[in-house]
């Protein structure tokens, strides 16, 4: 698909005032990035202008997931992704690739395999998608949430069955499969120093130590107004100590349906504390939002009674933390 942002028609995005994020970040060594809906991008004029003009990063929101690729076994369907690659590469942005190894939004032929025939889908389905890609992905995200909230590596369907290795093999299988990309490991929850960062600490430490190829840890930063953990800094130079690259790679900042004003200036506080904890660690050299609008979020989605939780209204107009994060970004 070729998209150029001049020659669709639609209501052209309205100027949001002041330098575009990305080149802040750009100023600043860093990548900033979004979320993105490839059904979004085609149709929608001003959404494709806004990815375009403010971000340096993509990350497809859901057309790189298992059940998006393979719906079926053995049948790949790359289209929506594929476009998505082709409009940053267009736009002069890199993709985070997400992801190829996650419990939620599995295809259905997927949780009921047995131990080998599970183990074989999984290496088959993480070497066809990163080979299809090869080239094209900055940061994969291997791995996705492999940690529970209470601190164990999650049973269900992967270490339950192929135990707890099954995360060094997706990770050499992703390296042979593309050399170039950067590989991470991703989750929510670990932004301060707790007992489930704990454990996603030792198990990197550990993967490291066996010379797994390991590269990067996501932080996905899905928070609300009780704001970033007074440890995220602390936090990220532990993880930086390990020789990896960090990202922050969901920032939302979810409020309670309808806002007040006081609340949107609240969220701007917290999503530039997000933005500084990142600058404050040199590896920390990216850092993406779960969407940019309102009218295309998943808390609106899926949280009732939350919403409002990315940088611009419902009509694409900047809220107080667009600009909290342009000063954030900026010199
Ligand atoms: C979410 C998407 O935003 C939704 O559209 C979808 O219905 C469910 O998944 N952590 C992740 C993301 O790693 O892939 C999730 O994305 C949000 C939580």
């Amino acid at each position: 698909m070729a998209v150029y942002v001049e020659s669709r028609p639609g209501s052209e995005a309205q100027p949001l005032g002041g330098p575009p994020l990305r080149e802040l970040a750009t100023a600043d060594g860093r990548r900033v990035g979004t979320a993105v809906r490839a059904d979004a991008l085609a149709d929608d004029l001003a959404y494709r202008q806004i990815v375009a003009g403010q971000f340096s990063s993509v990350t497809p929101e859901n057309e790189m997931k298992w059940s998006h690729l393979q719906p079926e076994q053995g049948r790949f369907a790359y289209g929506p992704a594929d476009d998505i690659v082709a409009f940053a590469l267009e736009h002069g942005q890199v993709v985070r690739g997400h992801t190829l190894v996650w419990h939620n939004q599995l295809p259905g032929w997927v949780p009921g395999l047995g131990a080998r025939d599970l183990r074989a889908a999984m290496l088959e389905h993480v070497r066809r998608v990163a080979e299809h890609f090869k080239g094209r992905i900055a940061q994969w995200d291997v791995v996705n949430e492999a940690i529970t909230d209470a601190g164990r590596l999650r049973r269900r369907p992967f270490a339950e069955k192929l135990g707890p290795g099954y995360v060094a093999e997706a990770f050499r299988t992703a390296r042979r499969a593309d050399p170039r990309a950067k590989l991470f490991i991703n989750d929510y929850g670990i932004e301060g120093i707790n007992r489930k960062s704990d454990r996603l600490y030792a198990l990197v430490a550990e993967l490291k130590r066996a010379g797994v190829p390991v590269d990067g840890v996501g932080f996905q930063m899905h928070v609300n107004l009780e704001g970033v953990p007074e440890t995220f800094v602390a936090n990220l130079r532990r993880f930086a100590a390990l020789g990896l690259d960090l990202a922050v790679t969901e920032a939302d900042v979810a409020l309670r349906v309808p806002p007040s004003e006081e609340d949107l200036r609240a969220q701007g506080r917290v999503f530039a504390d997000a933005v500084r904890g990142c600058r404050a660690v040199p590896e920390c050299r990216s850092f993406t939002f779960w969407g940019f609008t309102d009218s295309r979020s998943w808390i609106s989605e899926t949280r009732p009674g939350f919403g409002a939780a990315t940088l611009l209204d419902e009509r694409l107009r900047p809220k107080p933390a667009y600009r909290a994060v342009q000063r954030a970004l900026g010199p």
